[in-house]
């Protein structure tokens, strides 16, 4: 199983469809966050579905009012992304409200230092959340392999953990799937190489190696 997902993490519309391209065969699907979609607009989703046949997460981190994710989720699931990514912190309501429409992921804890001041403390609340709701998965930091570790084994069997913060933040592949993760998430590492291509091809490897199934 392909447990790779990119953060494409660029401005440019044409960069990052290179980069789709390159990197394509390593990977499970295509995270796009708001530089992307701020620099080439929300369509780069239904280009990036076209040119690599990859699932689509749309990293817009939601922390709002149950109608206002209505409308959002709306328009980012009909041009094609195929998962949401929202906080949990706004309550059941505002999440159900991107449930409704489609495949969620619920944020339950981050990567950054700063995590551990407001969102940390929660977590465990959190993923009582998403053991309610049952979304796709939730969102845990590879930065701290003790906390998906904790979070695995509270969480759901069916629930899924995608793990951000490989590379550049400092995570490493072999510590955070030995800790529960099912999917990393790597940006910086992957679009900043050289070769995009071979810095994927190396992390799908070291995926490989470390991988139960
Ligand atoms: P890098 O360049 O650090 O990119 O490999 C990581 C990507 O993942 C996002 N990110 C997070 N998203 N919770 C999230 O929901 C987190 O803890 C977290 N840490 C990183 C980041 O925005 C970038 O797209």
């Amino acid at each position: 199983m392909n447990r790779l997902i990119l953060a494409l993490d660029v401005y440019e519309k044409e960069r990052a469809l290179r980069i789709a391209r390159e990197t394509k065969e390593f990977l499970w699907g295509i995270k796009v966050n708001w530089p992307l979609i701020i620099g080439a607009g929300l369509r780069i989703i239904t280009e990036l579905k076209q040119v690599t046949g990859l699932p689509i997460i749309a990293d817009l981190k939601l922390a709002d009012i149950p109608n206002t994710h209505r409308l959002i989720a709306k328009k980012v699931f009909e041009v094609g992304a195929d998962y949401l990514i929202t906080h949990g912190f706004v309550g059941k309501d505002s999440v159900k409200a991107v449930m409704e429409l489609g495949e969620t992921i619920i944020v339950v804890e981050m990567s950054h230092p700063g995590a551990k001041e407001f969102i940390q403390p929660v977590t465990d609340r959190l993923i009582e959340l998403a053991n309610e709701l049952e979304p796709f998965g939730v969102i845990a930091p590879a930065t701290r392999p003790e906390r998906v570790r904790c979070i695995r084994k509270k969480l759901h069997k069916s629930i899924k953990i995608l793990s951000p913060g490989v590379g550049a933040q400092g995570g490493k592949v072999g510590e955070v799937l030995k800790a529960g993760a099912d999917y990393i998430i790597v940006g910086r590492s992957i679009y900043n190489a050289e070769n995009p291509g071979d810095a994927a091809k190396n992390i799908w490897g070291e995926i490989n190696a470390n991988a139960k199934g």
